[in-house]
């Protein structure tokens, strides 16, 4: 049947309007790319574009939907990208411009479609703006926060008391400008000054630069820091109050950062780059662009991304709940605490996202237990919303440790080697493992930026491919099961069974259920589903299965007495 626009058009007509695919990132499975990590194409050991073009039909294979990718653009490198010198170009050590439009050329062709890192809190100390700034040129020099700092008995010292999350001041003497910078992450790193109307345009012009470019949308980094509060009358800020419990007077935690985060005009500003979305979808159609924002703060703040009853907003305020508060011992009832903590305090309309792993934070293997990958990946999968995954999590890699010696991540190479296993990221971004050729597939040269786990000729795309029920099949299987409409659509039902054994119900009128139960125990469980969901069939059947399963796909089993062995995961579906 037509639909009723086009028999509207065909009756008038009027030219088609381009068909745009609305709301596709309702239930779209996000994939996040390192690029540094992800393929090397031409041999220097370090991730790049060509190589992510050469294998983004692996993204296809696993169902992707659109990636976002940590930055691609000019820099230093002091934090891997995060500090872009030039927010219009490509680093070379990622390609040109001509590979980025290739990329996006071959993203088309597979309907998968790119976003990219949009790193608004600050610039590289490289950056031409910042260097214009500190020169005092007339249009740049409020670009960045600047400050002559205080006077004590005659010593002079930085503005306030304001710590780095990488440790140390915020503030660091620029001899040339004879004045302090901000800088809430490294002295590489100097904060653009949002209080300046001219910093929020130029960085709206970066925005629909890359937008005209044929990108889909940004990933927003580091959004609670972007303001700080504003200036007194003096031009001064006051000091942050301690944490008590904190005794490491350089430790980001010394502090509670009630005036560099959060501050009530970030949340206006992501309304403002909405809106700049909103005005390229009208200027260029097709589908829509989206935002995903980045942002460690309270749930109430992060409702806020979404909009509100006269602004749009993030459409997806990542949902770090089961990053930030789960550990290897939560129990049933906490995850399901922490499932609802987001769907229940949602605002209408709006759609949910889970993010289960990034650059920055250990790995689900290592952080929830390796036993725990596929059951965490089905969790991630068969919510209702958005997921997100970060690259190797479907094949379950997991950290790799690395020495004092050979850690190169800024924000533990500031600490020392009784405290940097805590703060290193770099466990998190070795290569990627395609197979288990010398370095995993991973390049050509002889050298990797990072080490290879030593377990890549075990955890590999090449060797998971080959096993029915590796992590990437199920993974796999997962994904093929979303395009349901029950799974896209349907409603969910979240329910603890008990300490061990937590439980997902989605369903939709007219269409049968789907029920994922995951054992977080090392005991065999037996559960009674219909104890805690209402209308499941007498007998249920395995859709989804995984290694500790005694019981195989299309197996049926009566949905009052669930037989689980200690670990496993599997999803059900009524008959
Ligand atoms: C968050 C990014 O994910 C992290 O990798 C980076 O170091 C900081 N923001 C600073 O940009
Ligand atoms: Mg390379």
């Amino acid at each position: 049947m037509m639909s009723r626009t086009l028999t509207l058009c065909c009756l008038l007509g009027l030219a088609l309007p381009a068909l745009a695919e609305l709301g596709w990132w309702r239930s779209a499975q996000f994939y996040q790319i390192y690029p540094r990590s992800f393929k090397d194409s031409d041999g220097d050991g370090i991730g790049d574009l060509e190589g992510i073009t050469q294998q983004l039909s692996y993204l296809k294979e696993i169902g992707v939907t659109a990636t976002w990718l940590s930055p691609i653009f000019t820099s230093p490198m002091a934090d891997f990208g995060y500090d872009v010198a030039d927010f219009y170009n490509i680093d070379p050590m990622f390609g040109t411009m001509e590979d980025f439009d290739k990329l996006l050329a071959r993203a088309n062709q597979l309907n998968i479609k790119i976003i990219l890192d949009f790193v608004p809190n600050h610039s590289s100390d490289e950056c031409d703006w910042f260097i214009r700034s500190a020169a005092g040129e007339e249009e740049y020099k409020d670009f960045y926060v600047w400050h002559t700092g205080k006077v004590v008995n005659g010593i002079r010292q930085p503005p306030t008391n304001w710590i780095s999350v990488f440790r140390g001041s915020q503030w660091t003497w620029h001899e040339g400008r004879q004045a302090y910078y901000l800088h809430q992450f490294l002295a590489k790193q100097p904060d653009l000054n949002y209080r300046n109307p001219k910093v929020v345009e130029a960085m709206k012009d970066v925005l629909r630069f890359w937008l005209r470019k044929g990108v889909y949308g940004f990933r927003i980094d580091a959004v609670p820091h972007v303001f700080e509060i504003a200036p007194d009358k003096d031009g001064n800020y006051p000091d942050e109050p301690r944490n008590e419990y904190v005794s490491d007077p350089e430790d980001y935690s010394y502090l509670q950062h009630i005036y560099t985060t959060n501050q009530p005009e970030t949340i206006d500003l992501v309304y403002q780059f909405r809106e700049v979305i909103e005005e390229m979808n009208a200027e260029l159609g097709g589908d829509d662009r989206v935002l995903l924002t980045e942002a460690y703060a309270p749930l109430d703040v992060l409702m806020q991304y979404y909009g509100n009853a006269t602004h749009n907003g993030s459409q997806i305020p990542f949902n770090f709940e089961l990053i930030s508060n789960l550990n290897i011992n939560s129990n049933a009832y906490q995850y399901s605490e922490l499932v609802h903590n987001w769907l229940d305090n949602m605002p209408e309309g709006q759609s949910a996202n889970w993010v289960l792993g990034n650059h920055d934070q250990s790995r689900i293997g290592s952080r929830l237990g390796a036993d725990r990958i596929d059951s965490i990946n089905m969790l991630l999968l068969t919510l209702p919303g958005i997921s997100v995954t970060y690259q190797g999590e479907e094949l379950g890699m997991t950290d790799v440790w690395i020495s004092w010696e050979d850690t190169i991540d800024p924000q533990a190479c500031q600490s020392n080697p009784n405290e940097y296993e805590r703060l290193t990221r770099d466990p998190v971004r070795t290569p990627f493992q395609w197979n288990d050729q010398p370095l995993a597939g991973f390049t050509t040269g002889s050298e990797t930026w990072l080490p290879v786990a030593s377990d890549y000729k075990l955890v590999n795309v090449k060797r998971e491919r080959g096993i029915p029920l590796s992590h990437l099949n199920i993974y796999k299987q997962l994904r093929t099961l979303r395009d349901l409409p029950t799974l896209k659509h349907g409603d969910a039902t979240v329910n603890a069974i008990g300490p061990n054994v937590l439980a997902i119900k989605r369903s939709l009128q007219g269409e049968k259920s789907y029920i994922t139960i995951i054992n977080l125990s090392d005991d065999v469980e037996s559960v009674n589903l219909d104890a805690v969901f209402a209308g499941l069939t007498a007998e249920l059947k395995y859709v989804v299965v995984s290694e500790k399963s005694l019981r195989r796909k299309d197996d049926v089993t009566f949905a009052n007495s669930v037989l689980l062995m200690p670990k496993e995961g599997v999803v059900l579906a009524t008959v």
